[in-house]
């Protein structure tokens, strides 16, 4: 029953991470296509993997397993992979991270990330019936010169990405390390997000907000613990992107019965729900919501309004995102 209603909603998916939708048999297939030799035997010995005692621990595979990622046609085959799976649960629009650093420091061009991946974003509504954009993030563990000299690589195509984005190992890692990056692209016209407060300080958020000025936060749980950070995030309407199953699977909350995206609505902050990495966290949007509803026993109406936040929280125009919502009307 409400695995149908949940699978109705209408859903933006606005943190979701192409690389982390990369599948264990099609990281062996493409690893088998490539020559590229995997850690693991199997299928099943990879999955067996997937137990993570914190970000750093889920890094470390993650990037492992992105070795395997070769040519233009491999980025589009893992786009593609990920549109026929959303769009079985009705998301009709996703905008996608992906991590240019994590593949040019291994040799790959950055045109073979980016030319593979366009050539599924631009076909995504034809083929999937999604509208697509790509977020391209810096990873904040490496140096500020580096995420410089990826923007400097981005601008050609500005007309390819609508935001840059900030991700990897955040303890340690402050926003102000990219305050000049988020500068120039902020000037080059791309719209700015970052992740903070998902195992960073309340500190981090401020600082995306007031140094990165970003549009969006993306996790931002730990906001909570900041009652004036809340006020302002409120006041602004600036949307949290949460991602349930990445946050327990690596343990920012033991279990989903103590999640907080059930305080932060009541809060009123603009709150969303999206999937992250789900080929390494147990599941796709459908199964976040599912998971808080079982768990948080979220109302309809709080799903609902999960749902139309992230229509409104999306980088779309305010006529495309008017339009996406008509189709929330009876
Ligand atoms: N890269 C992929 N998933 C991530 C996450 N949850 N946090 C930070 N960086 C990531
Ligand atoms: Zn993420």
């Amino acid at each position: 029953m409400i695995e149908n209603y949940i699978a109705s909603l209408p859903k933006a998916e606005l943190h979701l991470h192409i690389e982390g939708t990369f599948e264990p048999e099609l990281i062996f297939k493409l690893a088998d296509r490539n020559k590229v030799k995997l850690p693991y035997a199997s299928v099943e010995a990879l999955r067996k993997a997937y137990e993570f005692t914190d970000l750093q621990s889920f890094l470390d595979l993650y990037y492992a397993c992105m070795n395997v990622l070769r040519t233009e046609e491999d980025f589009a085959e893992l786009a593609n992979a990920y549109f026929e799976k959303a769009s079985k649960q009705n998301v009709v629009h996703a905008e996608i991270f992906f991590d240019p650093q994590a593949h040019t420091q291994r040799g790959i061009s950055f045109d073979t990330v980016i030319d593979g991946l366009w050539s599924a974003v631009k076909n995504s509504k034809k083929n999937f019936g999604i509208t697509s954009k790509l977020i391209m993030c810096f990873l904040r563990d490496q140096s500020a010169e580096s995420a410089m000299e990826t923007l400097n690589q981005a601008i050609p195509y500005g007309e390819r990405i609508v935001a840059v984005g900030l991700d990897s190992a955040e303890r340690g890692n402050p926003p102000s390390k990219f305050a000049e990056v988020f500068a120039k692209a902020r000037a080059c016209g791309f719209h700015a997000t970052a992740h903070a407060g998902e195992e960073g300080p309340t500190e981090y958020v401020w600082e995306a907000i007031n140094i990165l000025k970003v549009k969006r936060i993306d996790h931002g749980v730990r906001s909570l613990e900041d009652p004036k950070l809340v006020q302002h995030l409120v006041e602004s309407a600036i949307p949290l992107t949460v991602c349930p199953l990445s946050n327990v699977k690596l343990r920012v909350f033991d279990k989903m019965t103590d999640h907080n995206i059930k305080d932060m609505l009541d809060a009123g902050l603009h709150a969303t729900i999206n999937s992250d990495d789900p080929a390494y966290f147990g599941g796709y949007i459908g199964e976040n919501y599912r998971s808080v509803h079982e768990a948080l026993d979220l109302q309809q109406a709080d799903l609902i309004k999960l749902a139309v936040n992230s229509i409104n929280a999306s980088f779309l125009t305010h006529t495309e995102r008017q339009e996406y919502l008509t189709l929330f009307e009876d």
